[in-house]
């Protein structure tokens, strides 16, 4: 990497928030919460005139001292929020070509030490910092929604991304509270989506088939083995209950496994039917606007009382 921040700045780097939307509004609420300065910018005024209210939100929400939103610098001026920083977390629209021009321009306007982290869904890293002269401070950072609620970040490696921006992007985030994990390569959906869609993939074949409906399927989730993933991921239950039986059971299952090659016609069909979910009042299963509003509001209690007790438990 090319230069160090400040010396006074190491304790509490100073963190710049591309983007304040539905993720970027979050990111700066955890960053703000735990100390660092956050300068946030966002090219919408409405967006922008909005966050504020929205980060309140957050703070109320989670029971925290939202005395700490002081530290939030709210910016229609992209080269003043990105001056100062020594980690910048871009949160624009999944669009390649929005995302390269961001780049482009940090790489210009931020500090040369500064780590230049994507929250990208989808788009290969290397691509997004395709312009930059150097490569190795580009990382990209997956944040789940809503991020100051679950605690995953996807701190993932680009071709040309060094050991030291992801050791120090994993650090920075250890020490907010989050939990980061090192992906080692730039793979389509990472890791958490694969294994979601991949969960995804089979749901929608068994419904198609007609196996079950589509309540069904998510009572199954929801009551089996959905009710100890939180605490048990696969690889351990694997070993819990021995590899023996996960090979017995491979055998005879991965054949009859759903192998369409694309998306499942079922789910194109829904699609060109206007059948989108909630936003729709159908999709896989039908939803009135009370109903839809009702399993918004339970995985947002849910996921708020977890982050309270995790937070907790660290105390
Ligand atoms: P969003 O649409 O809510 O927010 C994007 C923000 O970027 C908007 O406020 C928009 O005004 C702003 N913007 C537009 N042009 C810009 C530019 N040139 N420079 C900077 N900002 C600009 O989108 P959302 O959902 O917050 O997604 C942001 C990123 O995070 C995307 O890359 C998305 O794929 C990714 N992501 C989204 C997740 C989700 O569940 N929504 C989960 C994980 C990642």
């Amino acid at each position: 990497m090319a230069a160090s921040p400040p010396a006074d700045r190491a304790a509490k780097p100073a963190v710049a928030v591309i983007g304040a939307g539905l993720m970027g509004h979050g990111i700066a609420q955890i960053f703000a919460a735990a100390g660092h300065p956050v300068a946030l910018y966002d090219p919408d005024a409405g967006i922008l005139a909005s966050a504020k209210e929205r980060i309140a939100a957050i703070f109320t929400l989670l029971g925290q001292d939202s005395a700490a939103m002081a530290g939030i610098a709210y910016h229609a001026d992209f080269n003043a929020a990105v001056a100062e920083a020594d980690f910048v977390f871009e949160a624009g629209p999944e669009k390649l070509e929005v995302k390269r021009k961001i780049f482009h321009e940090l790489g210009a306007r931020a500090p040369r030490h500064a780590i230049l982290c994507t929250n990208t869904s989808a788009i290969p890293i290397h691509e997004i910092g395709a312009e930059l002269a150097d490569k190795s401070r580009v990382v990209g950072t997956h944040y789940w929604n809503p991020p100051h609620l679950v605690p995953l970040v996807e701190v993932v490696q680009a071709k040309g991304t060094s050991a030291e921006t992801v050791a120090k992007t994993i650090a920075l985030l250890k020490s907010v509270g989050k939990a980061p994990v090192h992906v080692r390569r730039d793979i389509p959906g990472f890791i958490g989506n694969r294994l979601q869609h991949a969960l995804k993939r089979e749901a929608i074949a068994l419904v198609a088939a007609g196996v079950c409906d589509a309540e069904t399927l998510d009572t199954v989730v929801k009551e089996g083995f959905g009710a100890r993933m939180a605490v048990l991921g696969p690889m351990e239950q694997s070993d819990l209950v021995g590899l023996n039986l996960t090979l017995d059971i491979h055998k005879t299952l991965i054949p009859d496994l759903d192998r369409t090659p694309g998306p499942h016609p079922f789910l194109v069909e829904k699609v060109g039917k206007g059948e989108l979910g909630m936003a729709t009042g159908r999709g896989f299963r039908a939803w009135t606007p009370d109903q839809a509003n009702a399993v918004r509001k339970r995985l947002s209690d849910f996921l708020a009382r977890s982050a309270r007790e995790i937070k907790e438990k660290k105390r």
